[in-house]
């Protein structure tokens, strides 16, 4: 028996993605410009407190995953204290959290008592110079080391993030592939979105071709998907220690599947990356509404949870209202 909510698609919604801040410590140049983006001002954010009611709410209607994204999660001050009261629900059964590593050799071992296992990590090259280009700011090394500290203090699964862009990291496919020999890690491969449109048709690259390109590195076989019920397609190689994964957002959809809803750091519900609708949950919270009215918002907005993602990209162009750090990716 299963107690989440259903859209009108017939998919079960049982995982909230929570943005705990727009800021970044990282400038990539996939997700903003170089100049940043326009940042929230500290009272549109979502309080600890309101987040945690939210938590509680959306629980007790059958969400029983969380992931903390932003922005940057990690630097949100005293994270491990919200992700504790998280941890604490016993209907949130898996509490996880995607960061760009760099505060992770500091913070991992806060979060982990705290309650976290689950860690993606965003990692687009081993070159540290590349990453520098790639990110505009110099953290390969914290990155690198903060992933083997997390593996020390006892993450599982700890993936990788890879967005793929041709002629910038598209010659380390194999490489980051070959990491799942020497460490326990889950590499995924991510097609490019058009968050930041320049230069997109000629870096975007295809997830057929980076299969295509895999297979040229050892036999591809086809590996068990983990918790969470993710966007991505799972593969391994014969004796590999972790696994590969292939996200296809552009070229294949994942929709069909989709169990997901988003709560942005100013406090909107997106029932879909690329909704055009938004709901204001901070005001309800605000202004006063029960429990109750909060729950009816979020069921009324999930029932307007669209079918799917446009995949021509001049139309899902017209979807992105907003940067891919202030909703949480
Ligand atoms: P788990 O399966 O719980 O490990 O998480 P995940 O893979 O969904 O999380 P992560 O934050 O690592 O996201 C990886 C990539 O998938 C990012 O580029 C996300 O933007 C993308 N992604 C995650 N969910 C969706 C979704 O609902 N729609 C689209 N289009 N992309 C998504
Ligand atoms: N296309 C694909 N993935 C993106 N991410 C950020 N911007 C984009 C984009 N334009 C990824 C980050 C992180 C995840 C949450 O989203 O690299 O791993
Ligand atoms: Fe990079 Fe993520 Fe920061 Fe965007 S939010 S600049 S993708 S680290």
């Amino acid at each position: 028996y299963d107690r989440s909510p259903e859209d009108r698609y017939h998919r079960r919604i049982d995982y909230l993605r929570l943005s705990v801040t727009d800021r970044c410590n990282l400038r990539c140049t996939y997700c903003m410009p170089a100049s940043g983006v326009p940042k929230l001002d500290h009272e549109e954010i979502l309080r600890y407190e309101e987040i945690l009611r939210l938590v509680d709410i959306t629980a007790r209607m059958g969400i029983s995953k969380v992931r903390i994204t932003g922005g940057e999660p990690l630097v949100r001050k005293d994270l491990a204290y919200l992700c504790r009261q998280i941890a604490r629900n016993p209907l949130i059964q898996d509490l996880s959290v995607t960061t760009n590593g760099v505060l992770l050799r500091h913070l991992g071992r806060k979060l982990f008592q705290a309650g976290v296992r689950r860690l993606n990590v965003s990692l687009d090259t081993l070159n540290a110079e590349r990453y520098a280009a790639i990110t505009r700011r110099d953290h390969f090394e914290d990155v690198w080391a903060g992933i083997q500290e997390a593996e020390r203090i006892g993450f599982s699964p700890i993936k990788i993030n890879m967005v793929v862009l041709r002629g910038v990291n598209d010659d380390e496919i194999e490489d980051m592939a070959a990491l799942t020999y020497r460490f326990p890690y889950h590499v995924r491969f991510i097609e490019f979105m058009p968050f930041q449109p320049d230069h997109y048709s000629e870096r975007f690259l295809s997830s057929d071709e980076i299969v295509e390109r895999l297979a040229g590195v050892d036999t591809l076989l086809p590996a068990e998907a983990d918790r969470g019920n993710g966007p991505a397609r799972h593969y391994r190689f014969p004796s590999s220690r972790g696994k590969i994964g292939i996200i296809s957002p552009m070229s294949h959809h994942f929709c069909p599947t989709c169990n997901r809803l988003r709560l942005t750091a100013d406090g909107k519900l997106r029932t879909c990356l690329f909704a055009v609708e938004e709901q204001d949950i901070k005001g309800l919270l605000r202004s006063g509404a029960s429990d109750e009215a909060v729950e009816a918002a979020i069921r009324a907005a999930l029932q307007r949870k669209p079918k799917a993602h446009p995949l021509n990209e001049a139309v899902l162009r017209k979807c992105i209202s907003r940067s891919m750090s202030s909703i949480g990716g």
